[in-house]
């Protein structure tokens, strides 16, 4: 063994180490318990050749030591770039729209009284958006004026109630669901309309449904949107596909029932339509009206998130400016 060579040898590979563990490799590499010096070592015979070996072994562990100090400095070097004392950079953490967080919130509320949550589609056929809801030929709402028509047969649904129409003709009864979605009217944009809106249908059909239980329903459903204990009441209206109609209100969450801006000092804030499932409708689906019975009803809820955080105009909702949404 050229003990000289190897000495200059593991002295070029040290400052050729870039890394701390580069020079790891070096050191297992010239003096690791394998290497050719620990070898040459374990087979010493006279007091020369040790000495020798011995002076080679120092000056690699040496060269080694003072490596491994330069480059533990370069690694600091290179820390001192970074200042601990800046501040740091924010990640924005984003949420969910305010509509999307309370179209959730409210499955969540059914989903806790044993509703399915039911999609149905917002390109709809005429006959499912109108007919099987029992709407007359001549009712205004079918007006293209009023409804953005894809062709004769197709539209934009109006309203989530063909929901019910799709989940009866797929489904036996009893159905408890709910089906919330975007809505489609053709109204002029201002701070009470826009022409994409969300809706809330709910669908019970089972036997003996009363009035009574669309109520109680109702109840449970508002004391959950707006906290506390809403009272809930029946006005009576007309909508094709319910007999008897009602539209409901419940006791301003704000105000409690005594009068506020909010409720307009009426004390209570209007919701939505409601009523028992007309006969037609379960004929329009093939079961027998003798047999069942339902409630349905449906409700805004941009309108509610509106009225939930007392926010003066509905196209905030559109109109993506960070400063409103991050707010929810
Ligand atoms: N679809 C009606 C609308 O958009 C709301 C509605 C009223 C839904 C009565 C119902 C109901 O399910 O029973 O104005």
């Amino acid at each position: 063994m050229d003990a000289q060579a190897l000495q200059t040898e593991a002295q070029s590979a040290i400052s050729r180490a870039q890394t701390l563990s580069e020079l790891e490799a070096v050191r297992v590499r010239y003096l690791g318990r394998k290497s050719e010096l620990k070898l040459a070592l374990r087979e010493v015979r006279d007091r020369e050749t040790g000495m020798t070996l011995n002076a080679i072994r120092t000056a690699v562990e040496e060269a080694l030591e003072a490596r491994e100090r330069e480059l533990e400095a370069a690694a600091v070097q290179l820390d001192t770039d970074f200042d601990p004392t800046l501040p740091g950079e924010r990640i924005e953490r984003g949420s969910l729209h305010l509509i999307t967080q309370l179209r959730r919130r409210i499955e969540d509320i059914f989903v806790g009284m044993g509703y399915e949550v039911y999609d149905g589609r917002e390109i709809e056929t005429v006959w499912h958006n109108y007919d099987a809801l029992n709407q007359p030929e001549a009712h205004p709402s079918r007006d293209p004026q009023d409804t953005f028509y894809v062709d004769g047969d197709t539209l934009l649904r109006t309203h989530t109630s063909p929901s019910q129409i799709r989940a009866m003709m797929q489904q036996e009864p009893p159905i408890y669901l709910v089906s919330l979605g975007r809505t489609y009217r053709r109204d002029a944009l201002d701070a009470t309309h826009t022409p994409v809106f969300h809706q809330v249908e709910a669908l019970a059909v089972d036997r003996n449904i009363t009035l009574g239980d669309l109520r109680g329903t109702m109840e449970t459903f508002a004391n959950a949107v707006f906290g506390g204990e809403r009272e809930v009441r029946m006005r009576t209206s007309y909508f094709p596909f319910t007999e008897p109609s009602v539209e409901f209100d419940v006791t301003c969450y704000l105000c409690d029932g005594s009068g506020c801006a909010v409720c307009k000092h009426s004390g209570w804030i209007e919701m939505g339509g409601a009523g028992e499932v007309d006969p037609n409708v379960f004929v329009a689906v093939g079961y027998d009206p003798e047999e069942w019975t339902g409630f349905a009803f449906g409700l805004g809820i941009d309108r509610i998130a509106l009225l939930r955080h007392g926010l003066p105009d509905l196209r905030l909702f559109w109109e993506n400016d960070i400063r409103f949404l991050e707010q929810f």
